[in-house]
């Protein structure tokens, strides 16, 4: 263990940065400068700890993670799923909880029940290949999109999408309604492979601090 070296952080910007800040806090990380809504600083460091923290765009933390460039990531099990980077996953932290689903309208049920060669719009196209071909072993047509993916069979563009359900609102408001479910999905932390072997005394304190919070 080298206890002089930083241990940097990558957090998805957003929701799920503010609600880590908040759980680190609670084990007495703190990192101030952070909270700073006007301020333009991308890195940010707590001296005391030794940790470093930066923001970026959900799917590139894992990206940060894999080449080492953070040691730890907290992101959405989605992104995990989609990005497949070759990190370690080691804490389910219990917030952004949603489901990853086929949605659609009514009508597209038959279509599902028959295995027919339908077209699939998603901002997921892995995990929407993965269900299609390996769960449920039905040829679809994947198309990507890279937001308000519910227009996609309320336009034409597509039978069913693949998409994060959270409240349901939004399926609602559209006519549109949850045809299959294919897993569940929350905020996840995730380490560098090497960074595991060569902190494992700061990283398993850390994840055993944060695992009796949740
Ligand atoms: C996500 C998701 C759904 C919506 C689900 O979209 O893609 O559209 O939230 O939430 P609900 O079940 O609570 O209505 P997001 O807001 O991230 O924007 P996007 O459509 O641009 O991806």
């Amino acid at each position: 263990m080298n206890s002089d070296r930083y241990l940097t952080f990558a957090l998805g910007k957003g929701r799920l940065a503010n609600k880590t800040l908040a759980l680190l806090e609670q084990i007495g990380i703190t990192c101030e400068e952070m909270k700073d809504k006007n301020s333009r600083k991308l890195v940010f460091v707590n001296e005391e700890h030794k940790l470093k923290f930066f923001l970026a765009k959900g799917p590139d933390v894992p990206t940060y993670v894999e080449y080492g460039a953070a040691d730890l990531g907290v992101v959405g099990k989605d992104t995990i799923l989609e990005e497949n980077k070759r990190v370690y996953e080691v804490l389910d932290l219990g917030f952004g909880r949603c489901r990853m689903c086929v949605c659609g309208p009514a009508c597209a049920k038959e279509l599902l029940l028959h295995h027919e060669r339908i077209r699939v719009a998603s901002k997921y196209p892995l995990i929407a290949r993965d269900y299609f071909y390996n769960k449920k072993h039905q040829t679809v047509d994947i198309i990507k999109l890279n937001g308000s993916v519910e227009l996609g069979p309320m336009v034409g563009l597509a039978d069913v999408i693949v998409d994060i359900v959270e409240t349901g609102s939004t399926l609602k408001e559209n006519g549109l309604e949850v045809l299959e479910e294919i897993c569940p999905l929350s905020a996840r932390m995730i380490v560098n492979q090497v960074s595991m072997q060569m902190e494992t005394g700061r990283i398993r304190t850390l994840i055993s601090q944060i695992k009796e919070l949740c």
